[in-house]
């Protein structure tokens, strides 16, 4: 991780993807989770992908591309379930995300992350549950931990892990994230450091 990411490429559609290479690892969530925010904690600048703090923000497929040529790239996706914006846009998002976590073989590793505060929700079982079909290796990471008590976490933390004993395709561990103080971000590196090494 040391060295510079950069962008190399935003799809609007399934259609307008970069020729697959190296390894690919997505993140997934519902809209506002923190997914840009904890891409650019992960890369270490602040400013890679775009952040807000209305939902919606990343409407696309954003590639960065990690130091010198290295072939390892984070995908930023667009938030599913955001339920204020137009019909037509949730629905292209919706299938942008399911085509693209389906059908990419560079695709080495699907983090979703869950919002501490909300923990699971419907759509999220969705998307796991289409993870476990298409058999792509997926693992949870609980994000804003800074935001909510000891006990609450604690309580999130433990119904994510039931509920992941019922998913194939899950890594039984969950990762606790702060993209505010930086918790859990030198675990999140180094599991992404072994599964290049593998
Ligand atoms: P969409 O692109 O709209 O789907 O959202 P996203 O999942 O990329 O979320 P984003 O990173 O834009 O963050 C949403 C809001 O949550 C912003 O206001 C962030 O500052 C805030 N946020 C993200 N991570 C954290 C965190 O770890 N702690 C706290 N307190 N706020 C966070
Ligand atoms: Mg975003």
């Amino acid at each position: 991780f040391a060295g510079e990411w950069t962008f190399i490429w935003a799809s609007p559609s399934i259609e307008t993807l970069p020729p697959m290479a190296g390894m690919e690892v997505a993140f997934a969530g519902r809209s506002n989770v923190g997914k840009s925010s904890l891409i650019n904690s992960l890369t270490g600048r602040n400013a890679l992908a775009r952040t807000s703090h209305t939902p919606g923000r990343t409407q696309e497929l954003i590639f960065f591309e990690g130091p010198d040529g290295s072939d390892f790239r984070l995908v930023d996706m667009p938030g599913y379930g955001y339920a204020s914006a137009p019909k037509v846009k949730i629905a292209s998002w919706t299938k942008l995300i399911y085509n693209f976590l389906q059908g990419r073989a560079s695709l080495a590793r699907v983090y979703v992350l869950i919002d501490s505060r909300h923990g699971l929700k419907d759509v999220d079982l969705d998307v796991l549950k289409s993870l476990d079909r298409s058999a792509v290796s997926y693992q949870i990471v609980l994000t804003k931990a800074d935001q909510v008590k000891k006990s609450e976490l604690e309580k999130t933390f433990e119904e994510v892990r039931t509920e992941l004993r019922t998913h194939p395709a899950a890594f039984p561990d969950v990762l606790v994230t702060s993209s505010r103080t930086g918790d859990g971000m030198a675990e999140l590196r180094a599991a992404m450091v072994r599964l290049l090494n593998e």
